[in-house]
């Protein structure tokens, strides 16, 4: 059942070569000696993304229980502060690995200096750390993710018959690398387009800590700004994307506007069905969930995995071993693929009014 959604991501995965830990190997020289694993994560928030708490938590505890080991998941609720204090907190309680979801990349980076000069063995997940010292990467295919979004809104777009649309952008955070990642790849789609004069850029913002709220007043003020005429919204994930729908709707637009999305939440989903969502982005977190986890168990123990694939941190001006996985677009026709792959249930997406619509997606 979940095979046809996750053979590629399941591609590439890792190899394990054993780890020689030797003169002038710096860097390595964390891992030299077995220890038995403590992982501790840092999750971001629980509000620019519903994933965080209902996805991440229970697949990262799914994947440490599974191995039988040690874990602590904290959420530091958008506050640098309380980032630091954590990470603090589990370096001094012993963690063998820290794996970090960074507000910005700066406090991120003292963190993971941090936790590298106590021995600590760390990794970026999800987003990458610029100039950080992470041993390793785990995340999507984030460009690709951008990529599928462009697609996604163009295809909505002629569906509609849409003519000359004007096209609105509300992107992620501007400290988080992911949303210059999943820009370039919707850029990549859309701006020849601008540039071919098909389609009109239309106001662009970026939403600050990928606040939803914010996004709200953002794009109530977008469509003033357009006196009213935006044709489609590149919204960078779910959260964003129902912010926009929230405004669509108070002017009957909703429907008529495609929106895009990412992360494959119940409440995306749910305006997928709908139909005021044009598509969101199914990533599955179950599986970067366990290559995180078992990257951060081979660290502990001292192994050094080859993940057989690098990203370049173009700040630090190194190549980070890395895992990407990848991700799926999704419309009304495959929304049933998210809920029999155990992202969500179906419980959760066809509740009350919804069960109609998910009976006529085909989600039995
Ligand atoms: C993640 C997205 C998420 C966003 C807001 C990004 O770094 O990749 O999945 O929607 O942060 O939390």
């Amino acid at each position: 059942m979940r095979k046809g959604l996750l053979t590629i991501a399941a591609v590439g995965l890792l190899t394990t070569g054993s780890m020689t830990a030797c003169s002038g190997d710096s860097g390595d020289d964390q891992a030299s000696s077995a220890k038995t694993p403590k992982i501790g994560v840092i999750l971001p928030d629980s509000k620019s993304s519903a994933r965080w708490e209902s996805a991440d938590r229970r697949f990262l505890e799914e994947a440490f229980k599974a191995a039988g080991v040690q874990y602590d998941i904290q959420n530091a609720q958008n506050d640098k502060t309380a980032f630091q204090t954590i990470a603090d907190q589990m370096i001094t309680s012993g963690v063998t690995a820290l794996m970090i979801v960074n507000l910005d990349s700066g406090t991120g980076k003292a963190v993971l200096d941090k936790a590298k000069s106590q021995g600590v063995a760390t990794i970026d997940y999800d987003r990458l750390t610029l100039g950080g010292s992470a041993q390793y990467y785990v995340s999507f295919d984030n460009e690709t993710v951008g990529k599928l979004q462009g697609e996604g809104l163009a295809k909505c777009l002629t569906d509609q018959g849409a003519k000359n649309p004007v096209v609105a952008y509300l992107n992620g955070s501007p400290t988080d690398n992911n949303a210059t990642l999943f820009k370039n790849g919707y850029d990549s789609v859309l701006k020849p387009k601008f540039d071919a004069k098909e389609y009109v850029k239309g106001p662009e913002d970026a939403v600050p800590a990928w606040d939803n709220a914010q996004a709200t007043t953002i794009f109530e003020q977008q469509l003033t700004k357009a006196n009213g005429k935006i044709d489609g919204v590149l919204a960078a994930n779910d959260g964003l994307g129902n912010a926009a729908i929230s405004v669509l709707k108070k002017n009957k637009l909703n429907g008529k506007v495609p929106v895009t999305g990412q992360d494959a939440s119940t409440e995306g989903l749910q305006n997928i069905l709908t139909g005021d969502q044009c598509m969101t982005v199914y990533k599955a977190v179950r599986e970067e969930a366990k290559a995180a986890s078992d990257l951060a168990i081979a660290l502990a123990k001292g192994e050094k995995k080859d993940t057989g694939q690098t990203v370049k941190d173009p700040e630090g001006n190194r190549d980070v071993p890395s895992v990407l996985l990848t991700p799926k677009a999704i419309y009304k026709e495959n929304v049933k693929d998210v809920i029999a792959d155990g992202y969500v249930t179906k419980e959760e997406v066809c509740a009350g009014a919804y069960a109609k619509l998910c009976a006529d997606a085909g989600i039995s």
